[in-house]
């Protein structure tokens, strides 16, 4: 895992939080959680699914994918909606984690962007817990299915674009990398020595949830089967 600024176009100075900004506080660090596991599983990927084969026989248009992480309705969905409208409808894709049941049409959203967009296997998200991570998996799971799928953008619901399309999209394709936000909080306490079996301490990390990953790092989160599960039993 490549440790590096976020690109100007989606760190979170160049972002307006009009809210979630306690949530955010709260839930640091739960994402990078599971990119801790990077390392040792690029030394020895896993077995190639179907999804992964699929993936590589790819060519076409790459995309890509955001993913918002909503708790009802989509508030600056004007905003998102001028942004998508000088976008080439090939170059990118749309996938909503939001409260189950809400559903976007046109009584709930100003932008058609953004109609049936919702994951159908959303779950109920708490502030702080891992069901956070949990609703992020399957976003990452969903936009996974789609072969074109080349970046995988986590948006909150207050994050709004402060650049064109185009230019986001060239910045993120242009790079091989991930873009998180980790760090070494000496003070924090929020370890639980019983994940050391999954998660040892000297790996532990801070950092935002609002993450850019390449398609393999992706796999690996959306993959995981050892780091989440020890976060689900021990972080509450
Ligand atoms: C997108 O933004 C970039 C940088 O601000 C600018 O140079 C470019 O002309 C813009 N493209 C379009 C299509 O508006
Ligand atoms: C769409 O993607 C193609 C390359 O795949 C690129 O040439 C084109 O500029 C992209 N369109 C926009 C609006 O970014």
């Amino acid at each position: 895992m490549t440790k590096r600024t976020p690109p100007q176009t989606l760190s979170k100075r160049h972002f307006f939080r009009l809210g979630w900004k306690l949530m955010v506080l709260v839930a640091v660090g739960l994402c990078v959680i599971g990119l801790l596991k990077l390392q040792s599983e690029l030394a020895a990927p896993p077995a190639r699914g179907s999804r992964r084969i699929r993936a590589d026989a790819f060519v076409g248009s790459p995309k890509v994918a955001f993913l918002f992480l909503a708790r009802r309705d989509l508030p600056l969905d004007f905003l998102w909606q001028a942004f998508f409208e000088n976008a080439d409808v090939a170059n990118f894709s749309i996938y909503i984690h939001s409260e189950p049941g809400f559903v976007f049409d046109e009584s709930t959203t100003r932008s058609a962007f953004f109609y049936n967009r919702q994951l159908r296997n959303s779950i109920k998200v708490g502030w702080g817990e891992s069901s956070m991570i949990g609703a992020e998996r399957l976003l990452l799971d969903a936009a996974l299915d789609d072969p074109a799928n080349r970046r995988f953008v986590l948006l909150s619901d207050s994050c709004v674009p402060l650049y064109n399309f185009s230019y986001i999209y060239n910045y993120l394709m242009a790079s091989p990398r991930s873009f998180v936000d980790s760090f070494l909080d000496k003070k924090e306490g929020r370890y639980n020595p019983k994940m050391s079996y999954a998660i040892r301490k000297k790996k532990w990390r801070k950092g935002s949830q609002w993450i850019t990953l390449i398609r393999r790092h992706a796999e690996v989160v959306a993959d995981d089967d050892v780091i989440f599960p020890a976060f689900k039993k021990f972080c509450q």
